[in-house]
């Protein structure tokens, strides 16, 4: 039985490529970035609808599950359970009237790791409120990347919702033995970036963090070493992240969307080099038949804006298992009436 699922908040198709190798298929897409939409053109054959704020949700044809990786932002009178009021003006209001209106049985939310934290939780209490209202069951949890068999130190807020009383259970989610850096590396080659030994310290004795990361040095940039004892300096916040070296015998740090240079360092068979763009979208679980089209900053943007692929793949394994093949008699059709709703009416306007 195949499931159909829309994309909302597409970037380059992450949640896409998951859902895809779990079986689902894609029906709907949405994102605003014209370099991003290229990319997923290229890579699915699809142009993605621009802002969500434009579509008509009449135009979005039927499916059983919602997909959004959305911008986190605060809410005006977050968490005060005054309905649709609460989040009204964000873009996560715009989901709201999509699941209004499709009443599609499962959603699936990702976001950023503090995403509980954001204005002090009501952020995340308001999200569960607004989709207890619509209907359905939640439950939500952090997961880290480097469970799903990917060298990277990455967790993720996400949230499931059921439209059927069932919660889902991430404790069934089966996680994969960690990987290494070493692991996904590209072989030499001409074009990768090495550092001459004079622009970098390596620490001694480097130990395993709880999170699989190795701290193995730094570039030999913008040190302030004043007031730090030899060795110690990684403990310290006189490192930025960009400046910090890692070695393949561990795990990645998160990539971020913020670093568009790129500068992710490494130490692997006795020498400290740049990651690869590759190296950087395997770390995503992106497959090496993916496109990159464009400049590398926007490329770089990109991987570290997406969402883990094998942990997409797994959670959607899941979401068939616990919450569509038990419960749901049969995919919904494309275009099924439907009733009229709240929102047609704008009752939710004070
Ligand atoms: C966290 S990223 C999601 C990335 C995606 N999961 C992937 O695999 O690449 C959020 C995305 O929302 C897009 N976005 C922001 N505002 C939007 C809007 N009004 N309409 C559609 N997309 C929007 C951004 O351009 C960004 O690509």
């Amino acid at each position: 039985m195949t499931y159909k699922f829309i994309d909302l908040f597409a970037g380059i198709g992450g949640f896409r490529l998951g859902f895809e190798k779990a079986g689902f298929n894609c029906v709907f897409s949405s994102e605003i970035d014209i370099h991003a939409r290229e990319m997923y053109l290229a890579n699915f054959q699809e142009k993605p609808d621009g802002d969500i704020r434009k579509i008509n949700h009449k135009n979005i044809p039927n499916f059983d599950v919602l997909l959004a990786g959305f911008p986190c932002q605060p809410f005006s009178i977050a968490g005060e359970k005054k309905g649709f009021n609460d989040i009204r003006g964000t873009l996560f209001f715009e989901i709201a009237k999509i699941i209004e209106y499709h009443q599609p049985k499962v959603i699936v939310l990702e976001n950023v790791k503090h995403f509980k934290n954001h204005d002090n939780g009501k952020t995340l209490i308001t999200v569960l409120n607004t989709l207890n209202n619509l209907g359905y069951t939640t439950s939500w949890t952090l997961l880290n990347a480097k469970d799903f068999g990917v060298p990277q130190n990455r967790e993720r807020t996400i949230i499931i919702g059921c439209l059927e009383q069932i919660q889902f259970d991430f404790d069934k989610l089966e996680t994969k033995p960690q990987k290494k850096l070493k692991d996904i590396l590209e072989n030499e080659h001409e074009k990768l970036e090495y550092l001459q030994e004079d622009e970098y310290t390596l620490i001694e004795n480097p130990k395993q963090q709880l999170s699989g990361l190795i701290f193995a040095g730094y570039r030999n940039k913008n040190i302030r070493k004043k007031g730090t004892r030899p060795n110690t300096e990684h403990l310290s916040r006189v490192h930025k992240q960009p400046n910090r070296i890692y070695s393949s015998e561990g795990t990645h740090p998160t990539l971020s969307s913020q670093e568009s240079s790129g500068r992710y360092y490494i130490y692997h068979n006795g020498k400290v080099r740049k990651l690869t763009l590759r190296e950087c979208y395997r770390l995503m679980g992106f497959p090496d038949s993916f496109k990159l089209i464009g400049s590398s900053s926007k490329l770089y943007n990109r991987v570290g804006n997406s969402i883990v692929i094998p942990m997409v793949e797994e959670i959607a394994q899941q979401v068939k298992k616990q919450l569509l093949e038990k419960n749901f008699d049969s995919p919904t059709p494309l275009f099924k009436p439907r009733q009229m709703s709240l929102f047609d009416f704008n009752l939710f306007v004070s």
